[in-house]
């Protein structure tokens, strides 16, 4: 059996879909938010329920789909223990399996381009994200990176695997795919017959170009690549002290809108209130009274609501405007993407009803309808 390769050219990244071909159950490694839209089609095609979306490491070149994977897919999000991402569900020691239908991934600690960096093996293959690439290996000179440990990690954790072992790697600049544990020990121009010195003085030499896009993807991969509202600006800590502005111009629908005034244009009449959450969130986490229940997807398992395009159209009388509220803004955007395609004037409301979550993944301490104190109420 064999990986699902994939790949975003922009950084050269290499995306990983596994599964069991009986219960369908899926885990992807490494996914990329530019490429949302292309890996739920791949996971539609394929018949698959994403069960875990897994990190090699928190990424400087891109930014992770992690969290909008979670919230389209159902999946729940793992992380090297040692990287910082808070916001993942499981966080991973060296050793820690985790299960999609009946196959395993096993974690393996393996620092050195960051301190927290993991390698992940399955059946016969491994994952090796920046630890080990084809013919090369990830850079040690910034993120907690050790070119000392990188040594120890190819040589003794990812060296000691079977020689035939199928190495998938984390990037290839030059259009190659895979390689195996044989080849790289033998011909790894970094490393294969070098000692820890020689390899220190390779990696201290190579004098790389800071990433383009680390200052900005190291932050958003520490919380699983969640969209903080809006266009990337961090929000400011706990509470809701600071509105954001109110309307700002989106792609593919009519504009983000701030919760407040997307109250007041609800409340005015000049627009209608969707709400597309689940059925089972509007149950137990809260509802808008008089907000009208339009799932995008339906809990558990996250399917398509099949009667979206019709129940929304019904919902929204000519001439108003619909406003659409999800638990933080990742199905409320793709809920006004298709609303715009059926010819309505959609606006997504910021933070959603619970916010984003905070470090330690809580939810509904970050700005939301409901900590904003706009209308709602609970069973
Ligand atoms: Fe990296």
């Amino acid at each position: 059996m064999q990986p699902i390769q994939l790949f975003d050219a922009a950084s050269s990244t290499y995306t990983y879909l596994l599964f069991d071909e009986n219960t369908r159950d899926a885990l992807i490694i490494d996914p990329v938010d530019d490429q949302v839209d292309r890996d739920l089609a791949v996971l539609r095609q394929y018949g698959l329920t994403l069960r875990w979306t897994v990190e090699t490491h928190a990424h400087a070149d891109h930014i992770t789909s992690a969290a909008q994977l979670a919230e389209h897919a159902g999946a729940r999000t793992a992380a090297p223990a040692g990287c910082g991402i808070t916001t993942a569900a499981k966080q991973l020691a060296h050793g820690d399996v985790l299960q999609f239908g009946k196959e395993s991934l096993k974690a393996l600690h393996t620092p050195g381009h960051t301190a927290g960096s993991m390698s992940y093996v399955w059946r016969e293959h491994v994952f090796t994200g920046d630890t080990l690439l084809i013919n090369g290996c990830g850079r040690t000179d910034f993120q907690s990176g050790s070119a000392s440990a990188l040594y120890d990690s190819i040589t003794q954790v990812l060296f000691a695997l079977p020689d035939t072992t199928t190495v998938w790697p984390g990037h290839d600049y030059q259009g190659r795919t895979h390689s195996t544990i044989a080849a790289e020990k033998a011909g790894n121009s970094r490393i294969a017959g070098k000692s820890r010195e020689e390899f220190i003085a390779i990696m201290d030499a190579l004098n790389l170009p800071k990433p383009k896009r680390i200052d900005e993807a190291v932050p958003a991969n520490l919380s699983s690549g969640i969209r903080h509202d809006a266009h990337g600006q961090p929000q400011p800590g706990a509470g809701a002290a600071v509105a954001p502005p109110s309307v700002q111009a989106a792609e593919g629908y009519a504009g983000d809108i701030a919760p407040e005034l997307a109250c007041q244009w609800w409340q005015s009449g000049q627009a209608v209130l969707v709400d597309v959450r689940t059925d089972a969130e509007r149950e137990w986490v809260g509802f808008v009274p008089d907000a009208v229940p339009v799932a995008w997807k339906q809990w558990p398992g996250m399917a398509m609501n099949p009667a979206f395009d019709q129940d929304l159209k019904a919902a929204v009388p000519a001439g108003k405007k619909v406003l659409l509220l999800c638990r933080s803004g990742v199905r409320s955007i793709a809920a006004a993407r298709r609303a715009t395609e059926l010819g309505l004037e959609a606006y997504n409301i910021l933070e959603g009803f619970e916010g984003n979550p905070d470090r330690s993944a809580h939810r509904g301490n970050q700005g939301g309808w409901r900590k904003r104190g706009l209308p709602w109420r609970q069973n």
